[in-house]
């Protein structure tokens, strides 16, 4: 039976945002929640096509979706993006802090600049957008009608949250990072009736890690590390957000979901230590 996103409308009439929507992960997740009922911003810092594409196959499947340009590290467009939301649709109900890159080299070749970039995106990106929908999440509260929350924060972190990384130490850095901003807002925003969680997938196949999976010699060596002998899919993801978003998981907050076929089961230890 093929795997294929929940079509229960469980957030029938509920307002999402995912930022880095118009490819991979981000993608998925914003086709997903439209499946369940949602209205998605599909934000996007570049390739507008990309985005426009990810809007009309939401729409052509009967939901609604709006693509909205910007750059999550910068304060000013996050504040305008998220203005542009209120005023298409008055408020959010789901944030997917989705957006992240790599910009990988060792740690004696990595220049500030590349280090600064991963940090402002990944992790600053996620403080701003997270901070704009928990204003709007307190200012308005509960709607029980769409929701037993006032509202859902998802922070995309990786299992590089706890599998260091090297060759990658700003991006590892990145969502360390993430890690304790999700469970920190959590603890301040739970009393506020606002649920704030992670996902940390393992290696999906993406643009991201390309190189990781494309060739068969590097499938099999990227197999290794997965106990599962599987690369993740978009998808399997985007269930995992669908659910982390809906009232099913209305008493989880704080908590990383590991979706990564086994990948943080430490699988060189599969053989004895
Ligand atoms: C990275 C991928 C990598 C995966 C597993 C992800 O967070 O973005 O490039 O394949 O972790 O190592």
């Amino acid at each position: 039976m093929p795997m294929t996103s929940t079509s229960e409308p469980v957030l029938q009439g509920q307002r999402a945002l995912v930022t880095g929507a118009s490819s991979g992960i981000g993608a998925s997740i914003a086709k997903a929640l439209a499946v369940a009922g949602a209205k998605v911003v599909v934000n996007y810092a570049g390739g507008a096509d990309r985005a426009q594409a990810v809007v009309e196959h939401i729409q052509a499947a009967g939901g609604e979706a709006l693509a909205i340009r910007a750059d999550v590290s910068r304060e000013d467009q996050v504040e305008a993006m998220f203005a542009q939301m209120f005023e298409a649709w008055d408020s959010i109900d789901i944030l997917v802090n989705n957006a992240g890159l790599q910009k990988d080299a060792p740690l004696v070749e990595m220049s500030l600049a590349d280090w600064q970039q991963v940090l402002d995106i990944n992790l600053t990106g996620q403080f701003l957008c997270s901070r704009a929908a928990a204003r709007e999440f307190l200012r308005r509260g509960v709607v029980p009608e769409l929701s037993r929350v006032a509202g859902k924060i998802i922070c995309m972190s990786s299992v590089h949250d706890v599998i260091p990384w090297a060759g990658h130490v700003n991006y590892a850095t990145s969502k360390g990072g993430v890690s304790m901003l999700m469970k920190t807002m959590a603890q301040e925003l739970a009393p506020h009736r606002i649920r704030v969680n992670a996902i940390s997938p393992g290696a999906i196949k993406t643009p991201i890690n390309t190189a990781a999976w494309m060739t068969p010699d590097a499938e099999a060596e990227l197999l290794k590390l997965i106990p599962c002998r599987r690369v993740g899919e978009p998808e399997d993801i985007a269930r995992a957000t669908v659910w982390l978003a809906s009232d099913a998981s209305d008493y989880i907050t704080g908590a990383t979901l590991y979706v990564d076929g086994g990948m943080t089961l430490y699988p060189g230890f599969d053989m004895g230590g």
